[in-house]
C-alpha cells in the first residue's frame, strides 16, 4: 500500500492525536522497511536514519544476530506466564543487567579506589585491596519505558515510605498516569490534571556549572518542605532538548538523596546502551544510583523495558510473593524481548559500540561546530552540544526566541533530500542526531553537509 492510501486509512481509523500530517504530503513518511543505518518508504525512496527511531536502534536497524535470536525465540516459546511460570531467557536477561549495572559498577569503583591507592601509596608498599561482595541488581521488567519509571517510583514508595519525588524542568519520562507526574511539559499532563495525584515536585535542571548552588537550594528546601522518597532525573534531557548538566550535577544529587534517605532513580531509557560514549551516561561522573530505568536500545525494536535496583533496596522494598504479585503484567519480561536483548547487548559489546559512540560523536561535534559561525546570520543563531551519539543543534533568532519554524523547515527539507531527523525541545527548535552507533563517519559527515545546505537555505520542505 503506498504512502497516501496508508496516511488515509490511519486518518479514518487511528485516533487523530496521534499522527501528525502536512497538508502538502511533506510529512510524514510511511517506512516499508530498515536495515542498519538506512530506511525504505513506501515508494521505495531510501533514507539516512539520524534519529536510530527514538534511540531504539543502536546496533543498526534490523540487526542480522538480533533479529535471528528473536526468530527462534518466536517459533519456540511465544509467550509465557509473566509472574507465574516463567522461562530461561528472562533469567538469564536479569542476570546479564545486574552484570551490566550494579555488578560492573561495583568493579569500576574498586578499580578506581585501587588505582588511587597505587598513585598515593609510598614505593614497595604491599596493596591491601577489600574483597568485598559486590553489589547486585534485581530487575522489574515491563513493555514500554514509563513503566520501567512506574517501577521505580512504586519502588521508591515501597523502600522509603515517603510520597514526594523531585523531578527536573525539561524532565521527560513518559506518559502513563504515573509518570506524568514526573514529566515536566505541561502539554502532557494538564488535560488529565484532574485525575492525577501530584507527588512530583520540580527543580531547575542545571545546564551551566553556576545554576547548581540554585538547584541546591530548590531541592533542599523541597526536602524541608515535603516528605521526599526519590530523586527521578535523567543524566541528559533527551527529548527536552539534549540538555547536558555539569558533571558535579549526579554527584550533587547523589549527596542530598543519601543526606535525606531518598533514592537516585537514574532514568536512563534514552542515553543508556551506549547513546552517550558510555554504557550507562552515569558513567561519566561515576554515580551509582539506587534504581536505573532502561528501555528503547535494550531490544533494538521490541517493546521491552526494566528497572534495575540495588539488590537490598529492591529486597527492602518488595515483599516476597505469597502468589499474587503486587506489580505484574501479562508480557512481563517477553520471551521474545529478553531473548532480543541478550542478542543486542552481545552486539554491543562485540562491536564495542558505546567506545565507539565516544569516537564518533567527537567527530559528530567537530564536523558540527564551525556551523555555529558558518551559517549564523542575521535571521537565526545556532549552538551546538553533545555527548557521544547524542547530539543537538539549537536554533535561535537574533532576538535570543526559539527558532521554531527554521528548524521544523529544515527537519522536512533534510527528510526531502533523504535523510531523518527529529525536532526537540519544548520549543521544537533543536534539531537532534542520535543515529544507530554502527553509522560511519563519512555518512555523519554527508548528514552534516546536507543540514547545512537547508539551514543556509532555509528552505521549505
Ligand atoms: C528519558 C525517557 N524516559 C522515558 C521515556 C518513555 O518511554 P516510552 O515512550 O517507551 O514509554 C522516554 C521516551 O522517549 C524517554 O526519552
Amino acid at each position: 500500500m503506498k504512502t497516501a492510501q496508508t496516511i488515509q486509512l490511519l486518518r479514518d481509523y487511528e485516533s487523530r492525536n496521534v499522527m501528525f500530517t502536512e497538508s502538502d504530503g511533506s510529512w510524514p513518511i510511511v517506512w516499508e522497511r530498515a536495515n542498519g543505518v538506512h530506511v525504505w518508504d513506501a515508494e521505495g525512496k531510501k533514507y539516512l536514519d539520524l534519529t536510530a527511531a527514538f534511540g531504539v536502534a543502536a546496533a543498526g536497524h534490523a540487526n542480522r544476530n538480533v533479529v535471528k535470536a528473536g526468530q527462534k525465540q518466536m517459533a519456540k516459546l511465544l509467550h509465557a506466564m509473566g509472574d507465574v511460570h516463567p522461562h530461561v531467557r528472562k533469567a538469564e536477561l536479569a542476570q546479564k543487567l545486574s552484570l551490566l549495572t550494579f555488578e560492573r559498577w561495583g568493579q569500576l569503583s574498586q578499580g578506581q579506589s585501587l588505582k588511587a591507592k597505587v598513585k598515593d601509596a609510598p614505593p614497595g608498599a604491599t596493596l591491601k585491596t577489600k574483597n568485598s561482595k559486590l553489589k547486585t541488581g534485581k530487575v522489574i521488567f515491563s513493555n514500554s519505558g514509563f513503566e520501567a519509571v512506574e517501577s521505580a517510583l512504586k519502588t521508591a514508595l515501597l523502600a522509603t515510605k515517603k510520597r514526594g519525588v523531585i523531578a527536573f524542568a525539561g524532565a521527560y519520562h513518559g506518559l502513563g498516569y504515573g509518570a506524568l507526574n514526573a514529566t515536566h511539559r505541561k502539554i502532557f499532563s494538564a488535560p488529565f490534571r484532574s485525575q492525577l495525584r501530584t507527588f512530583g515536585h520540580f527543580a531547575t535542571f542545571p545546564t551551566q556549572p553556576a545554576e547548581l548552588a540554585l538547584v541546591e537550594a530548590q531541592i533542599r528546601k523541597i526536602f524541608r518542605r515535603e516528605k521526599i522518597g526519590a530523586i527521578l532525573v535523567e543524566p541528559i534531557q533527551a527529548r527536552g532538548g539534549t540538555n547536558i548538566p555539569p558533571r558535579e550535577f549526579l554527584p550533587l544529587l547523589r549527596k542530598l538523596c543519601d543526606e535525606h534517605g531518598a533514592l537516585l532513580i537514574l532514568d536512563e531509557i534514552y542515553t543508556g546502551f551506549g547513546r552517550t560514549g558510555k554504557w550507562f551516561a552515569c558513567e561519566h561522573s561515576g554515580v551509582t544510583p539506587d534504581l536505573i530505568c532502561l528501555g528503547k536500545a535494550l531490544t533494538g525494536g521490541f517493546p521491552l523495558s526494566a528497572c534495575v535496583g540495588r539488590a537490598d533496596v529492591m529486597d527492602a522494598a518488595w515483599p516476597a510473593s505469597t502468589g499474587e504479585a503486587i506489580h505484574t503484567s501479562t508480557f512481563l519480561g517477553h520471551p521474545v524481548g529478553c531473548a532480543m536483548a541478550l542478542a543486542q547487548i552481545t552486539e554491543l559489546e562485540k562491536l564495542d559500540l558505546p567506545a565507539r559512540s565516544a569516537e564518533l560523536g567527537d567527530f559528530l561535534l567537530e564536523q558540527l561546530r564551525p556551523l555555529q559561525f558558518e551559517i549564523s546570520n542575521r535571521t537565526f543563531q545556532i549552538r551546538v552540544r553533545g555527548r557521544g551519539l547524542m547530539a543537538a543543534v539549537e536554533i535561535h533568532l537574533p532576538n535570543g526566541k526559539p527558532a521554531t519554524e527554521i528548524a521544523l523547515n529544515a527537519i522536512k527539507g533534510l527528510l526531502h533530500r533523504g535523510y531523518i531527523f527529529l525536532p526537540e525541545g519544548e520549543h521544537g527548535n533543536i534539531i537532534s542526531f542520535t543515529p544507530p552507533l554502527t553509522i560511519t563517519p563519512p555518512q555523519l559527515s554527508k548528514a552534516v553537509v546536507e543540514l547545512k545546505k537547508v539551514l543556509a537555505a532555509d528552505e521549505p520542505g
